[in-house]
């Protein structure tokens, strides 16, 4: 079975085909991946602007669709699976679209994918099925999300974000930096030649019950507001002390030590909760997902935490953190073999 893949929640125009091959422990496999970027649409404004992503895919799509066939050297595909959310609401209906119309025009069945299970996906699209139960931690531009997988393709939210994601701090605080747009690679490179001890920053300790009741609801959720403002606060003291004036920017190593110090905390505390649910549930294995899995902090810690607890970690190679269309069509396939698909009237839902 082949199966089309198209993603145009945010602000990326993508494509793929992926294959069926009915393989143990690797299922499927990617035949094209086709990602067409719109960060420098988006660049000057200095984060992405809506009605512009939308109008970019319509401008997009068909190329990067065709490209994506090409690629895979076909002209036919058994089903198509489609991000149907969520994401922003005129950038979904694009891809959406153009996949019921091209089901339609081929007669092929249409599968509408959650654009988080394509994110859990691509783990299993990059490495294989992962020893279940799994604790999955996706962590993207709008999302921190704990999953528990106890069966392949059922994902129980464990935990999730109370304010901003954790791309989305990365995003916050490259911009405060003066590092402009996308954040998570500017701060991923600069913090490179920091000192991750240099600015004491606090990690975020959710109150109540936390780890005394862990049975909870919300106690192994994520804030990172708190950070973010402390790191404000940090960069508008020391810029105060220098008495810089609006648009000179600190000097070079400080802003590396600022990144590093924020990547460092960031990291500290998604691992702490993902291997803290591995052990509360058991976990076979565990992974990262979505965007900020592109991280190299993350990476080598996650990596390290792994080996030393004796746990597998799956994390997708870089082609497959950032959204793309083969982890689409790789849940779409999950869902198609659980029996779902969709009449050609469902819905974008943002
Ligand atoms: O999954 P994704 O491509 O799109 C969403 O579904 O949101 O994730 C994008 C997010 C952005 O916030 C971006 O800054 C972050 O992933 N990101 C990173 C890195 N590469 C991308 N964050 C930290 N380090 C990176 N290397
Ligand atoms: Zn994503």
């Amino acid at each position: 079975m082949v199966v089309l893949g198209i993603e145009t929640s945010c602000d990326e125009t993508a494509a793929a085909v992926v294959e069926e091959t009915g393989d143990i422990p690797r299922p499927w496999r990617v035949k094209s991946n086709i990602v067409a970027s719109q960060i420098e649409v988006h660049r000057k404004w200095g984060g992405v602007v809506p009605e512009l992503s939308a109008r970019q895919h319509v401008r997009d799509i068909c190329d990067v669709v065709e490209r994506a066939l090409a690629d895979a050297g076909v002209e036919t595909y058994d089903a198509i699976a489609v991000t149907q959310g969520p994401g922003l609401m005129g950038s979904l209906l694009v891809g959406l679209s153009f996949a019921k119309a091209l089901a339609w025009a081929r007669s092929v069945p249409l599968i509408p994918v959650h654009h988080l299970a394509g994110h859990i996906e691509s783990l299993v699209l990059g490495a294989g099925e992962m020893p279940l139960p799994a604790i999955v931690l996706v962590v993207s531009g709008g999302h921190t999300n704990l999953y528990r997988i106890e069966h392949a393709g059922v994902y129980e939210l464990l935990g999730r974000t109370r304010d901003d994601a954790a791309g989305e701090a990365f995003d916050k605080v490259a911009k405060l930096l003066g590092l402009g747009y996308p954040g998570g690679p500017a701060i991923d490179l600069v913090a490179a030649h920091g000192d991750d001890r240099a600015v004491p920053l606090p990690k975020t300790r959710l109150t109540h019950a936390d780890r005394n009741a862990p049975e909870l609801p919300g106690h192994r959720d994520f804030s990172f507001s708190g950070l973010k403002t402390s790191v404000l606060r940090h960069v508008t003291s020391r810029r105060e002390e220098r008495g810089l004036a609006a648009g000179e920017p600190l000097p070079r190593q400080h802003i590396s030590d600022i990144a590093a110090s924020f990547q460092r905390v960031v990291v500290e505390t998604l691992l702490d909760r993902l291997f803290d649910a591995a052990q509360s549930y058991g976990a076979q294995s565990v992974g990262i997902a979505g965007g900020v899995s592109a991280n190299s902090r993350l990476r080598t810690d996650a990596t390290a935490r792994g080996v030393s607890r004796g746990l597998p970690v799956f994390i997708p190679t870089l082609g497959l953190s950032t959204d793309n269309a083969a982890m689409i069509a790789a849940a779409g396939l999950r869902r198609y073999r659980a029996g779902i698909v969709s009449a050609l009237d469902v819905d974008a839902d943002a």
